[in-house]
Parts: C-alpha cells; sequence; structure tokens
C-alpha cells in the first residue's frame, strides 16, 4: 500500500518550497501520495501521515525555530513513523560542507536536539541579492566575500544540486 507522506517546511523566500514541491513529484512517481504544507499553516494533525519530512533554511545561522519547536513538542509522535530532515543554506554550496556530517548548521541542529530522524540531507540554496533588504544584502555579501562566494549585489544564482534532490527524493519513497 502507498504511504502518505507531510512534507512540512519553514522557508523565508520560498526556495525550500520549490525543494519540497520537487520531492513531492518524486514521490507521485513512485505512487505515493504526498503533501506540502507550510509550518505556517500547519494545524497540529500528523495522523493521516505514515512519513514526516521537516525542511527549513538558514537564517543567519539558525533553523525557523516553529520546525525545532515542533520537533521538541511531538518528538515521540514523529519517533512513531518514518521521518526525514533536510536543511537548505549556502555553505552547502561547498562540497566539503554539504552534508549532514559536514554541515555546521546541521551538526549543531543535531547537537541542541535528541530526535534524529531516518534520514537526513542538506541541499544549497539560492542566493538572491536583489531581493533582499539593504542590510540582508550587506550581510551576506559579507559573508559571501569571506567565503569567497559571489559578492556582485545583482548575482541571482540557484546553488541547489536538483539531482540530489531527487537522489534524497528516492530515498523517501524507500522509506
Ligand atoms: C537574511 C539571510 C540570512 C542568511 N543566513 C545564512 C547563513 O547564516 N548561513 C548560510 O549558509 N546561508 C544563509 N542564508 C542563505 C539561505 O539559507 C538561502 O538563501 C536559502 O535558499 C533560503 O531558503 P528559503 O527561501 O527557503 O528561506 C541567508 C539568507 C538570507 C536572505
Amino acid at each position: 500500500m502507498s504511504k502518505k507522506t507531510a512534507l512540512i517546511y519553514a522557508t523565508v523566500d520560498g526556495h525550500t518550497q520549490k525543494i519540497c514541491n520537487r520531492l513531492q513529484d518524486i514521490l507521485l512517481e513512485h505512487d505515493q501520495p504526498a503533501e506540502v504544507i507550510n509550518i505556517e499553516n500547519f494545524k497540529g494533525d500528523l495522523s493521516g501521515f505514515d512519513r514526516i519530512i521537516l525542511g527549513a533554511s538558514i537564517r543567519y545561522g539558525v533553523h525557523d525555530k516553529k520546525i525545532i519547536e515542533l520537533i521538541n513538542t511531538r518528538q515521540a509522535e514523529l519517533e512513531s513513523k518514518k521521518t526525514a530532515f533536510f536543511s537548505v543554506n549556502l555553505v552547502a554550496r561547498k562540497a566539503e560542507k554539504s552534508s549532514p556530517e559536514t554541515n555546521p548548521y546541521v551538526v549543531k541542529f543535531f547537537k541542541q536536539i535528541s530526535w534524529r530522524p531516518d534520514v537526513a540531507e542538506t541541499f544549497a540554496g539560492m542566493l538572491d541579492y536583489p531581493r533582499y533588504s539593504f542590510f540582508d544584502r550587506t550581510m551576506i555579501r559579507l559573508i559571501m566575500w569571506m567565503t569567497k562566494g559571489p559578492t556582485d549585489p545583482k548575482t541571482v544564482k540557484e546553488f541547489t544540486n536538483w539531482e540530489k534532490v531527487d537522489a534524497f527524493g528516492k530515498r523517501l519513497a524507500e522509506l
């Protein structure tokens, strides 16, 4: 029987949602229905799902606190299901920081919580200077300058490796 999956995400600029939409497509290709849910609209009912996938982007070093709250308040329920977690950030554009074991945000995240999903992954996100506020643009340019990334304020660049997203989707279908 096909399993029902909830893809619950936290996003600011929509990129984590875009990744969830792609994961939904992959699951559907495997005849597995999946619902994509913004954490902002999540009503709290997980009972209809066999699999819970949580995805969140990084803003100034941290994942959205609503995702962390969901994990901490529903840990036992999550542990009764198949689960996965993924993080989206720009540090992950570097090959040596692109796995859950080597990405500093994911490593720190798992030090702060005791929940362990069946599968974890890290994806490089989107850089979109024109859409950021002056403050954010300045801060991100500084971070990019320090880490040898693009600093041209006109840069709009998607660093996401979609093949990696697809491979993660296939792993989810097998959970
Ligand atoms: C204000 C701001 C702060 C960010 N802080 C970080 C950061 O500390 N580390 C990092 O690797 N990426 C950082 N990013 C990059 C985001 O994680 C990346 O753009 C991601 O694709 C955003 O996903 P979202 O649209 O789902 O929120 C930041 C982006 C913005 C706009």
